[in-house]
């Protein structure tokens, strides 16, 4: 099938947008979008951290496209009029629409190859962005930014209105969003964790979690598969864990989760070519799971792994929960992935628990994440 024409054809000349489909393999002439994609997405990525770990390739990119049950991912490359070649892809755009919660969002990336800048192609990707989120029905645009290195505090930086946390004004991304009309809403930490561990401050944490923990909880070590008789009670950590993260002043739905999606996700990431570990802790008396840490892996790239959630349910707060579940997904990295180099994490400015238990870990922060948003 050949990517279809876009309605959104840019305003500003000389580059069209055509939106991506899906192409049944990747070594077919109609796979060029997501091959623009990718060397767009490892450009920039190579530009921000001088690697291309958080770069996007083209099985990834198809990948997210593949299962629009619960969110539904569209792309959008930016080209020469006419042209219809992975090289000539000069831009790129994502606009994920979620399909189950926070439905009136759209969580969008632009952009723009290093070398092609300041020629109006942002602008004209983010309009047919916009028209997409439109067209879909949302009234919330959210984007996330990476600025590296995080920049010092003071004159010269902007700050979000309800946390911690600043971005440079001058610098190419900030200017774009301010002239998208996009606000700055939450300003993230990314840091890098080397692995491995030590063990004496790996085990020492550990310890101590295990005794303020006391013999009230177990730990669970699962990889892709849950064991049935638990699934609905990860359902609920992921469910908790939508609305208890902190989120700046934007106000976030609830996004439910239940025993069908924890398994579609399951799949979903074998399909995907990634690897899983979560660690969760259960409570003994009420054999609910009140705690979980989860990292996420591509099965063949050794060398890295990617933190996502960690939550310990309020009423389970302040006995090292966090530790414990977080300190026993490590130690299981280290035993199935022990050619891991690096964890990468993010983290809200504002969640001084979960970044005292990343320092203690020996996480260090390399570059910062800014979340900025515009009603539509
Ligand atoms: C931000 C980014 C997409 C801009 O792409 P671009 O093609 O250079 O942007 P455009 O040429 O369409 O610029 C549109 C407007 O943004 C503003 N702008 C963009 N870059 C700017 C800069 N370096 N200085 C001042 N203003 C700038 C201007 O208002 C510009 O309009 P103008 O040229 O008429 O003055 C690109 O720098 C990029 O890919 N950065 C990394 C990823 C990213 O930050 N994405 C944006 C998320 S909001």
């Amino acid at each position: 099938m050949p990517p279809s024409e876009s309605p959104h054809a840019a305003t500003v000349p000389p580059v069209e947008i055509v939106e991506a489909t899906v192409p049944a393999v990747l070594d077919t002439p109609d796979a060029w979008p997501l091959h623009g994609v990718a060397a767009v997405s490892r450009a920039c990525a190579l530009e921000n951290h001088g690697h291309a770990n958080l770069a996007i390739d083209a099985a990834g990119a198809r990948a997210t496209m593949l299962t629009p049950a619960y969110r539904q991912v569209r792309r959008l490359v930016a080209v020469a009029p006419g042209a219809r070649t992975a090289d000539a892809v000069v831009g790129h755009a994502m606009v994920l629409l979620p399909q189950v919660g926070n439905v009136h969002t759209a969580r969008v990336i632009v952009e723009v190859h290093p070398e092609h800048r300041r020629q109006g192609i942002g602008r004209a990707l983010a309009e047919a962005v916009v028209d997409v989120a439109r067209a879909s029905g949302r009234r919330l645009l959210l984007t996330d930014v990476t600025y590296s290195p995080e920049p010092a505090p003071g004159p010269g930086t902007i700050e979000p209105p309800t946390g911690p946390g600043s971005v440079p004004l001058d610098h190419d991304s900030t200017r774009f969003a301010i002239a998208q009309g996009l606000r700055l809403v939450q300003v993230a930490r990314h840091s890098v964790l080397d692995l491995p561990v030590p063990h004496e401050t790996l085990g020492g944490l550990h310890d101590r979690a295990v005794e303020a923990a006391g013999s009230d909880y177990r730990v669970h070590v699962w990889h892709l598969d849950i064991p049935p008789e638990h699934l609905d009670s990860v359902a609920t950590l992921k469910t908790r864990i939508s609305t208890d993260m902190p989120s700046g002043d934007i106000v976030v739905e609830e996004d439910p989760w239940d025993a069908a999606r924890v398994l579609a996700t399951a799949v979903d990431l074998r399909e995907r070519g990634q690897g899983r570990v979560l660690v969760a802790a259960e409570h003994v008396t009420s054999r609910s799971l009140v705690a979980y840490s989860e990292v996420v892996f591509p099965v063949d790239d050794p060398a890295v792994v990617f933190q996502c959630d960690t939550l310990v349910l309020r009423e389970h707060r302040g006995r090292r929960l966090g530790m414990l579940v977080k300190t026993s997904l490590m130690a299981e990295v280290a035993r199935a992935r022990p050619d891991a180099e690096r964890v990468h994490t993010w983290n809200a400015a504002e969640n001084a628990q979960m970044l005292a238990i990343n320092d203690a870990l020996g996480f260090r922060s390399t570059s910062i994440e800014a979340r900025w948003s515009r009603d539509l």
